[in-house]
């Protein structure tokens, strides 16, 4: 069987890039790794997230993965230049879009809803913000607990929405005319969120240029799957089986302790 692209995150959010990246690249095998067991990742330590992305990686590299996708904006802002050090394979990461919101806004106030340490890191610091800073303020916002609640199914959807409306309150009242997710847990409750922005904030994420991005790089290192069969696959998880509200029929589940 063809080599698969292996993705992985803290849990279930970043299916929400299997699922978009599935839908184009449909003859490619994938392996998902939900490291559900360290479940959340924004609230570790940077040495902390560095070490699980290193395992993480790892394990899909024992399983001959040709690509590594960090579908984590924490994992990213946190450990990408250690893996990419550390690692042969290609490893394209996901981060918060403040570029395209900076190209979007017309209030000049653009908000931020992501981890804790995605909000702290270096990266999302240095290399977004001061780079691409234009006089526009960004309104930042942890999104509290918001990741523990999506990984539980969203069994009380009052209060996902009292904390969304707390967590938004600010940025609103600041004239926010968009809002990044920062999390790809948070692609699971847009519509929740939507709901509370109203009609005149945009949300932004960066999924589909993510997606586009693997697809262009598939293509250019000549690593893509000439298979014409559909493509398989497979989810490992460490910790509690995952809600099935987010999993597709036709995946393979598994329990590893990696
Ligand atoms: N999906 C991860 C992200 O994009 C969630 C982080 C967490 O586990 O706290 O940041």
């Amino acid at each position: 069987m063809s080599r698969s692209i292996g993705i992985f995150d803290s849990g279930v959010g970043g299916l929400s890039i299997l699922k978009s990246l599935a839908r184009k690249a449909v003859n490619e095998n994938y392996i998902y790794l939900a490291d559900n067991k360290n479940c959340p990742y924004g609230n570790k330590s940077e040495i902390e997230i560095s070490k699980l992305s290193i395992k993480n990686c790892e394990k899909l590299i024992k399983l001959n993965c040709k690509m590594i996708i960090v579908a984590c904006n924490t994992a990213t802002t946190n450990s990408i230049n250690i893996l990419r050090k550390q690692f042969d394979v290609p490893i394209i990461g996901i981060e918060p879009g403040i570029k395209p919101a900076i190209n979007y806004t017309k209030t000049k106030n653009i908000g931020v809803l992501a981890t804790n340490k995605t909000l702290s890191s270096k990266l999302f610091n240095e290399n977004l913000l001061t780079n691409n800073m234009n006089k526009i303020n960004v309104h930042e916002q942890i999104g509290h607990d918001l990741v523990e609640l999506i990984e539980n199914g969203i069994e009380n959807e009052e209060k996902l929405n009292e904390y969304i409306n707390k967590y938004l309150k600010n940025m609103i009242e600041n004239k926010i005319d968009c809002l990044v997710l920062g999390c790809t847990h948070y692609n699971f409750i847009e519509n929740n969120i939507k709901h509370i922005l109203g009609p005149n904030i945009k949300i932004i994420d960066t999924v589909s240029p993510v997606v586009n991005h693997v697809i262009n790089k598939l293509s250019e290192l000549n690593i893509q799957n000439t298979s014409r069969k559909f493509g398989s696959t497979i989810i490992y998880y460490n910790g509690n089986k995952p809600n099935k509200k987010y999993l597709n029929t036709n995946y393979k589940i598994i329990f590893d302790d990696f």
